[in-house]
């Protein structure tokens, strides 16, 4: 049995979880519940993340305290995900007791060991806020084609990259007055030491090769040393021997997992260094963004390696999530937030599904094309995949008592073949959840789930029902409906890890309860009366929802 700390990257307290944030947490909670039905130990970690000035900033605006600011988000985000089945075992916070000592300690640590470097810099500096400004909080006109209200760092009317300093005319987004240059000392991890090891490990296979060629890019042009403090005011962790400075955000946002792995081990009985002593022997997977990639694959290693402890196992990155083709975008309504899915379409159990039937190992980016969303999930699910149910379980339940066929005991050949070629998909689906092909599993299981219907429609049930001689427990009819039902209850325990919800209302349907996929090895012997499992989606509701986020 594998021992595997699994972790989703920390979603910023300052917004809502939106349709792009699910594309990871269902990605890597499809992974997790796959890794549990293989029969391995799994603790699934995440936390808000907490710090930075865009957090402080807005909870100025709303006029609350950011400790406020983040409570609140914790319980906005807590639900959005409970309700699309995304079960952490800890969902925690940055802004932690817990995440206080660790980046404290990794902080000396790195000190201890010559890590750190003190090194006066020149920043923006806002004199009406009295704070400096990091490159996004100031704007001002292209330098290349002097577009008005450009970014700090790039331009997006010409494209032409640059920094702050190169701006004409810059302007603090926070009071709208000129910024004044400002000498302040800042906090450098000497990343550039750093190189020969980080260029070895990004190569040993941690990543996907996509990312480590990716890497070889950044390396040619050299890892400068990385600015860890920021000055007061900020909301985060007061570096310890540096008053008025504090951590970066990106310093403690990836402590925060092992910070909401020590306060979940603590409740659970578990050895913290069991998972992050150098020595350990359990996996460590981080899935993320790949926008996120330079910090766990460059920070984040350095950070543990020369604090002494353990390395991640493997880093997956996933690509970005667009809608109908493009960015998602408030002003055509596709910046769909996880909310208000949930209040027009109701069951996450559809985007899970929609998102696995997409999604693969690789760094590439992914469509929602919320027309080939409805008629997919009506299409595969509905009309294929719950068919088989629907279309042969009223035979059972009204000529047998509701009861099945032991799969060993079929006669035909035909029935025993079915069922066969599923049980043994068993280890080819559990090798493609690991390798995260869910595409290609999700067209594997819909052939499987054609081929019974191809044979229901071959065998037609309905019209096997009419004859008298059908009407006992050896007759060809209740063979063929126990086939179906037997080879639905197979698929079932396959897909479970994807569609939580439906799995509970097919498990009832059972009296079952799904937790490993061995369970294939068994048939089932009964089944109860059949309720709708699923209800279609409407094109009205994938309406309304875009009109909800219509800004
Ligand atoms: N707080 C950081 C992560 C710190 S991890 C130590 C962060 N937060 S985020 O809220 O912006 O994003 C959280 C995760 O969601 C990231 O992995 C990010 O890549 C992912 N996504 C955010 N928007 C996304 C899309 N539109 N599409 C796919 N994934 C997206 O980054
Ligand atoms: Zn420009």
């Amino acid at each position: 049995m594998r021992k595997i700390l699994v972790t989703s990257a920390l979603p910023y307290a300052n917004g809502s979880i939106h349709l792009g944030h699910l594309v990871e947490y269902i990605q890597t909670d499809i992974w997790v519940r796959a890794q549990r039905f293989s029969n391995n130990s799994v603790h699934y970690i995440c936390a808000d993340d907490t710090h930075g000035t865009p957090i402080m900033l807005r909870a100025e605006m709303e006029k609350i305290s950011a400790d406020e600011l983040v409570k609140k988000v914790h319980e906005e985000h807590s639900n959005d995900f409970a309700d699309f089945n995304i079960k952490f075992d800890n969902f925690y916070t940055t802004n932690s007791q817990e995440n206080k000592e660790l980046s404290e300690h990794i902080y000396l640590t790195l000190k201890k060991q010559n890590k750190i470097e003190k090194k006066e810099i020149e920043q923006f500096y806002d004199e009406e806020k009295s704070m400096f400004l990091p490159d996004r909080f100031i704007k001002g006109a292209c330098p290349k084609c002097k577009a008005s209200d450009q970014y700090g760092d790039s331009c997006e009317i010409c494209g032409s990259t640059y920094t702050p300093t190169d701006l004409v005319s810059p302007y603090s987004v926070v009071s709208g007055s000129a910024p004044i240059k400002k000498k302040t000392e800042h906090y450098f991890f000497k990343l550039s030491e750093c190189s020969d090891f980080l260029e070895t490990w990004t190569q040993s296979g941690t990543l996907q090769s996509e990312a480590s060629n990716k890497l070889k890019e950044w390396f040619k042009t050299g890892l400068s040393d990385w600015d860890i403090s920021r000055d007061s005011p900020y909301f985060g962790f007061e570096i310890p021997d540096a008053p008025g400075k504090f951590f970066y955000v990106w310093l403690d946002a990836p402590i925060g997992y092992m910070a909401s792995f020590k306060n979940y081990s603590v409740r659970n009985k578990l050895n913290f260094d069991d998972f992050w002593a150098k020595s350990s022997d359990a996996e460590l997977i981080h899935f993320i963004g790949k926008d996120i990639l330079y910090f766990h694959a460059l920070f984040w290693p350095a950070t543990l390696k020369y604090s002494n402890f353990r390395l991640p196992t493997k880093i997956y990155a996933h690509g970005f999530l667009t809608v109908n083709g493009e960015k998602m975008s408030k002003s055509r309504g596709t910046f769909i937030t996880a909310r208000s899915y949930l209040d027009t379409i109701k069951n996450p159990d559809f985007l899970r599904y929609y998102f696995f039937s997409k999604l693969n190992e690789s760094m590439e980016d992914i469509d929602l094309n919320l027309e080939d969303f409805e008629s997919k999930v009506n299409s595969d699910l509905v009309g294929k995949f719950i068919n088989i149910a629907s279309r042969t379980s009223g035979f059972v339940g009204k000529y047998f008592d509701y009861n099945l066929m032991d799969s060993n005991n079929f006669v035909s050949k035909e029935s025993k073949g079915y069922i066969k070629n599923i049980v043994d998909l068993k280890d080819e689906v559990s090798a493609l959840y690991e390798d995260r092909q869910y595409s290609k599993l999700a067209r594997l299981i819909m052939s499987q789930v054609e081929l019974i219907n191809e044979f229901v429609n071959l065998k037609e049930p309905w019209v096997l029902a009419k004859q008298e001689n059908q009407h006992n427990e050896n007759s060809e009819l209740h063979e063929v409906c126990s086939t179906a039902l037997q080879a639905f209850r197979l698929i079932s325990i396959y897909l479970c890890p994807v569609f939580p919800r439906l799995g509970e209302n097919i498990q009832t349907f059972f009296n079952d309860s799904f937790e490993s996929f061995e369970q294939v090895s068994s048939s089932a012997l009964k089944i109860n009366k059949y309720e709708h499992l699923l209800k279609r989606i409407e094109k009205k509701d994938i309406e309304a929802m875009v009109n909800l986020n219509l800004d």
